[in-house]
């Protein structure tokens, strides 16, 4: 297996509201090699949240990559104007409602406008369902907790489907991201990146800490310590 880059991936979520700016340049200073942003429209995930405006009003104010977590039923509609907001990496998910091909389609357009394109599966998805989908993408983003809310419990039997997924990008000879979402913290992050991935996104154990520069380099250390190794 080759060892790619381990990065991470503050929830903005989980911050105080009331400080956006603030926060965002908490999160910069604290080391934060992306930025995640989820986007909610109470259909796909029974909880809404912000939308494109707040991601270009945060895009405006650094240049951390921004990664932007689409919880929505119809993500496909919105690829120009994800685009717009300066958005990095568009991740939508596989059951959404779309056949494979319109899946593709999505993912190609996400690429053609100039982002990088995600595939997210829930907890009850199975791995095998993305395995079609590897060639369109540079991240498969494993969901550690049901999507729709932040602070959840992260589920420890998700980890044989990032290690089933791994093995798949391995064997396609590819060079994919796994990112983890949901419930993520120092622990976990070593058996996670034990399975396979290497993209840690973090919302109550950053931004929630005491110290969120901590936070963030320990679940670092953690997870290069631990990726791909048998713990
Ligand atoms: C959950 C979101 C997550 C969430 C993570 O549906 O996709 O990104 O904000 O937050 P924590 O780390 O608190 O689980
Ligand atoms: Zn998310």
């Amino acid at each position: 297996m080759k060892d790619p880059k381990i990065l991470t991936s503050p929830s903005i979520l989980a911050c105080d509201f009331l400080h956006l700016e603030d926060e965002i340049r908490r999160a910069v200073a604290s080391g934060a090699d992306l930025l995640h942003a989820d986007v909610m429209d109470g259909m796909f995930v029974p909880n809404m949240s912000f939308g494109f405006d707040v991601i270009r009003l945060i895009h405006g104010i650094t240049d951390v990559p921004l990664d932007v977590h689409m919880m929505t039923s119809a993500p496909q509609k919105y690829i120009e104007v994800l685009r717009d907001t300066g958005a990095a990496i568009v991740t939508i998910h596989n059951d959404i409602g779309l056949s494979d091909e319109e899946l593709i389609e999505a993912l190609k357009k996400i690429r053609e406008c100039g982002m990088k394109p995600a595939i997210s599966l829930r907890p009850k998805i199975p791995a095998e369902s993305v395995f079609p989908l590897l060639p369109y993408v540079d991240m498969v983003l494993v969901m550690t907790v049901e999507p729709g809310f932040g602070g959840q419990k992260f589920m420890a039997d998700m980890l044989p489907k990032i290690a089933a997924i791994r093995k798949e990008i391995d064997r396609q000879g590819r060079d994919i991201d796994i990112q983890v979402d949901g419930g993520i913290n120092e622990e976990n992050a070593a058996r996670t990146a034990a399975a396979g991935a290497n993209v840690f996104v973090v919302g109550t154990a950053s931004f929630r800490a005491p110290d969120m520069k901590a936070a963030l380099d320990g679940v670092k250390a953690a997870a290069e310590a631990s990726f791909g190794k048998d713990l």
